[in-house]
């Protein structure tokens, strides 16, 4: 659904995207993740047709990005990282706005937006000023106004960033809601955990590269030889750290308030085989937890030695 060959971008000397090749598949919620500067934003200016790039090229929905930018344009909904809304509009004025400007008749007008107000929670506010609404309420409107053409694919630039968690919460169920409408959707964020529950494929991007991409769990699976297992000591810590500290796929180790944190490079039997040595020198362990890769150790495995 959409398709980036060899996109980059150079803002005079300096190059901001390099060379990107990604694809997403229709229905997939594509989570585009990196630290601010990465060159998000320049990508997703470029799939809404509103940066000319300096290499490469792109398509979504079948229409070439450069090519048929008028195509591109009736197919995304397209919600830039910063909006503005205009002073003295209503919310039902502010959706109407924008589709007239996709050339909806009147009548079907009202339909869609009463949809898309019900859909995004919005219905009692219909006639509230946009500019008086929370920040919550005003990204959500923001989302609404993606809505109103019914386009296939939504590209969604940092929708959550400055959302108090309560409003976080929203936006992941309505991108669930969305999903299951069938919708293809492209969503970045400098915040990993933010996404993490909410995308079937996620890219991770640095510095103008992307480093790594792929269906989520080919992603984790990638970073999986390196495990991170809690341990809570009952007692024979010390024992238990030096077996720790001797063993050769040990990464590193941390002490928390609650556990040891161990990074280790292994499969299974290596956790196994550690768990029974520390048992036979006698140490007990109140537990042994064998943590499930988040997407903040997704993002360390892969930006090692990028960071210097
Ligand atoms: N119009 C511009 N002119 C010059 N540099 C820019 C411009 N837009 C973005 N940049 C630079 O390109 C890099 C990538 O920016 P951006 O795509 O906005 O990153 P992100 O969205 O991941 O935070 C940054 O270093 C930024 O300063
Ligand atoms: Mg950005």
């Amino acid at each position: 659904m959409i398709t980036l060959t060899g996109f980059g971008k150079d803002y005079g000397d300096f190059t901001a995207v390099d060379s990107i090749d990604l694809q997403i598949d229709a229905g997939e919620t594509f989570g585009f993740i990196g630290p601010n500067g990465a060159g998000k934003s320049t990508t997703i200016r470029f799939l809404a047709t509103l940066l000319r790039a300096s290499r490469g090229s792109g398509v979504v929905a079948n229409c070439d990005v450069m090519g048929d930018p008028v195509g591109v344009r009736q197919a995304i909904g397209y919600m830039p990282d910063n909006f503005g809304v205009y002073d003295g509009m209503r919310v039902w004025e502010f959706l109407d706005f924008f589709a007239v400007a996709y050339r909806i008749g009147r009548t079907q007008r009202k339909q869609i937006i009463d949809n898309v107000l019900e859909l995004l929670d919005l219905t009692h506010k219909r006639n509230d000023f946009v500019n008086g609404l929370s920040r919550g309420m005003k990204q959500r409107l923001c989302l609404a106004k993606t809505l109103v053409h019914d386009p296939p694919v939504l590209i969604l630039d940092e929708p959550a960033s400055g959302l108090d968690p309560r409003a976080r919460v929203e936006v992941k169920a309505l991108l669930k809601e969305l999903r299951k409408m069938g919708k293809t959707i492209l969503i970045s964020s400098h915040i990993l955990t933010e996404l993490a529950d909410c995308c079937t494929s996620i890219g991770i991007i640095e510095r103008g590269q992307l480093l790594m991409h792929g269906p989520i769990e080919s992603v984790y699976n990638q970073i999986r030889q390196n495990r991170i297992v809690e341990i809570q000591f009952f007692s024979g810590e010390e024992a238990g750290m030096s077996i720790l500290r001797s063993s050769p796929h040990l990464r590193s180790v941390e002490n928390t308030p609650t556990a040891v944190v161990a990074e280790l490079e292994t499969d299974d039997e290596g956790l196994a085989e550690l768990m029974e040595e520390m048992i036979k020198a006698g140490v007990r362990m109140k537990s042994f937890n064998d943590r499930d890769p988040t997407l903040e150790d997704v993002f360390m495995t892969v930006t090692k030695g990028l960071v210097t």
